[in-house]
Parts: structure tokens; C-alpha cells; sequence
């Protein structure tokens, strides 16, 4: 009789025959930053991420990287927007300048990313400019964006992720940042990035203005062909990795573009999935510490080279991706 069984004795068998690892370097840790803030602000619908201060972001990025993670992403949360997203553009922006601190902090040891889109910047709270009509202007926006990379590879960025989903944005943030002199700035493109509600608590992170939603631009949860698409267009225009985003409901789309792709793939678990298993852990439904790594092995075993997970410093704290259990 075949029996499986025999591989699945004791904890130190399946550790050994184990086919998928969370390695820390794999992991990149979402950072917000809030101008002015003095102290980090709680967030209520993300219990232990925090919108940081100047100074406690240095302490999370110095922490990020003795952690030994693979990177972060910085959002900045301005204190005033407007129509045009200025403060993106802004080299004194909380964004360019959480970028100088984080490249300080992380000397060399951990990779600094940054989001490319308008949304945080302007009162309307979309990821672009808007036209007459009051619709996302796409190609007015990709000149917006290609300021705000290259204002980001000023301040030391070492990875722009344009997560805006307008067509042609990855090109023209190559063609931006080559003509500046930044051949050696890499894109990570939000590819196949998702109309999603599990973008819920992010936008309490960021202090959101959006009314109504960006079904526009980011793509229908139905379509599945559509990301491989938008992937196909990405390494096209030059991406060095790729996004699927995002993770959990996606996981078949994580698997096609992995499988496509011939530079590396990253997925995002967003703020909705990190929150759904804080609340249902807070509430004793769940083994918090058992669903986050099901969670993670799951985007990885799907096809992810990198993901961002809010849990990273934590799970990388606790050395969870060793422990035999
Ligand atoms: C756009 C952006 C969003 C997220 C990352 N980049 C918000 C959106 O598209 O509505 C969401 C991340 C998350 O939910 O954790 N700048």
C-alpha cells in the first residue's frame, strides 16, 4: 500500500519534506508615514500597523532590516491634498522625505520601495488627475507620474511601484527615470491589481477622500485572462518584477502570471485580509499565528517570489518560517 502517512510522522519529518518556506527576505513590510505626526497614530481597522512619525519610521525601517526582510513599501499620508496630488511632487513631500529617512536607516541592508500614484495627494481621492468631465485623465496622469518617480529616485529610492493601474504608466516611468540618469531604479508594477473591498482598511490608513470607487482603472474580480493581459503589458514595458494584487482571492491569477513570467512575481496581502484574520483572532474564531502562516504559504506555494504582508517584521520576529510544528 502507498502511505503517505509515513512522511507526515513528526514535526521534524514534515519540517524536512516541507515544499514551501516563508524566508524573511521574501517579505516586504508596508510602511505609512503621516506628516506631522508627532507620535505613531494608531490604526483602528489594522490593529498594529500605525501611520509613523519621521522618527518612528527610521526605528521600523533600522528594525526591518536587522529583521532581515526583503524590503519596504512607504505610503505617505499628507496633511493637505489637492486636485493635482502636489505633495507627490514635492521633493520636501512626507512620501520623498520618508524615502530619505528610510534610505538612511536601511544602509544598504534592506531594499527601499515606494508607491507611485496620486491617491494619498489629492482631495478627490483618486489615483489620477481628473478631466472636464470629472473622469481619471490617463495620459495626464502618466506625466504626473513620471515626476513623481523621478522626484522618488532623487530621494534614494531604490524600487518605484506605480500602482495607479494606467495604461502605459510603466513605460513612461522607464522613459522618465532613464532620461534622468536613474537607469539603475527599478520598477515594481502593480500589474494585475484588483477592484477590491479588500482595500477597506487601507484607505482609514491613508486617510482616504475617495467617494465612490476606481472601477475605471482597477481591474473587474471576474477577470482572470484580463490579468495575464495587463502582466504581459508590463514586462513588456519594462517591469523588473511584477504584482498581483490582491493575494488571497486571486491566488489563481498569482499562479498563471508566476507561471508566464521571466522576471519575478510579487503579490500584496492587503489591508483586508490582514484585518479579517486580526478580527476574527481577536474574537478567539481563529489560531492567529497558525492562519497567518497558512495564509502566507498559501501566496507563496501559488507562485510568489516576494509578497507584502503587514505581518513581515512580526512573523520574521518570531522566526515562525523555522519553527517545527
Ligand atoms: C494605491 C494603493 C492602494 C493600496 C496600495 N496602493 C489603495 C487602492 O488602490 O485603493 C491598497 C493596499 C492595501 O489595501 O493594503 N496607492
Amino acid at each position: 500500500m502507498e502511505r503517505p502517512r509515513r512522511l507526515r510522522t513528526s514535526p521534524a519529518m514534515r519540517a524536512l519534506v516541507s515544499e514551501t518556506r516563508i524566508h524573511p527576505r521574501d517579505l516586504v513590510l508596508p510602511l505609512f508615514v503621516k506628516e506631522g505626526a508627532t507620535e505613531p497614530i494608531a490604526i483602528a481597522s489594522m490593529p498594529g500597523v500605525v501611520q509613523h512619525s519621521e522618527e518612528s519610521l527610521a526605528a521600523a525601517v533600522r528594525e526591518a532590516a536587522e529583521l532581515g526582510l526583503g524590503g519596504v513599501m512607504l505610503f505617505g499620508v499628507p496633511a493637505t491634498r489637492d486636485a493635482v496630488g502636489s505633495g507627490a511632487v514635492d521633493p520636501e513631500g512626507i512620501l520623498n522625505r520618508a524615502i530619505r529617512i528610510a534610505k538612511d536607516a536601511a544602509a544598504g541592508r534592506t531594499v527601499v520601495m515606494a508607491d507611485v500614484c496620486l491617491d494619498e495627494f489629492t482631495d478627490h481621492g483618486h489615483c489620477g488627475v481628473l478631466d472636464a468631465a470629472g473622469e481619471v485623465d490617463n495620459d495626464a496622469t502618466n506625466e504626473l507620474y513620471r515626476t513623481m518617480a523621478v522626484t522618488q529616485a532623487q530621494a534614494g529610492v531604490d524600487v518605484v511601484a506605480p500602482s495607479g493601474m494606467m495604461d502605459g504608466q510603466v513605460a513612461e516611468i522607464r522613459e522618465a527615470l532613464d532620461e534622468a540618469g536613474f537607469t539603475g531604479v527599478a520598477i515594481l508594477a502593480y500589474s494585475a491589481k484588483y477592484a477590491s473591498a479588500f482595500f477597506g482598511p487601507f484607505r482609514e490608513a491613508v486617510d482616504s477622500q475617495l467617494k465612490g470607487d476606481r472601477r475605471t482603472y482597477q481591474m473587474d474580480p471576474a477577470n482572470a485572462r484580463e490579468g495575464l493581459r495587463e502582466a504581459d503589458l508590463d514586462l513588456l514595458e519594462g517591469a523588473d518584477m511584477i504584482m498581483v494584487k490582491p493575494a488571497m482571492s486571486y491566488l489563481d491569477v498569482l499562479r498563471q502570471v508566476a507561471d508566464r513570467s521571466s522576471v519575478p512575481v510579487a503579490a500584496y496581502q492587503v489591508s483586508g485580509e490582514y484585518a479579517m484574520i486580526e478580527a476574527a483572532a481577536a474574537n478567539g474564531w481563529i489560531d492567529r499565528e497558525a492562519a497567518i502562516m497558512e495564509s502566507l504559504i498559501g501566496i507563496k506555494r501559488a507562485g510568489a517570489d516576494v509578497i507584502l504582508t503587514y505581518f513581515a517584521a512580526e512573523i520574521s520576529r518570531r522566526n515562525s518560517h523555522d519553527s517545527v510544528q
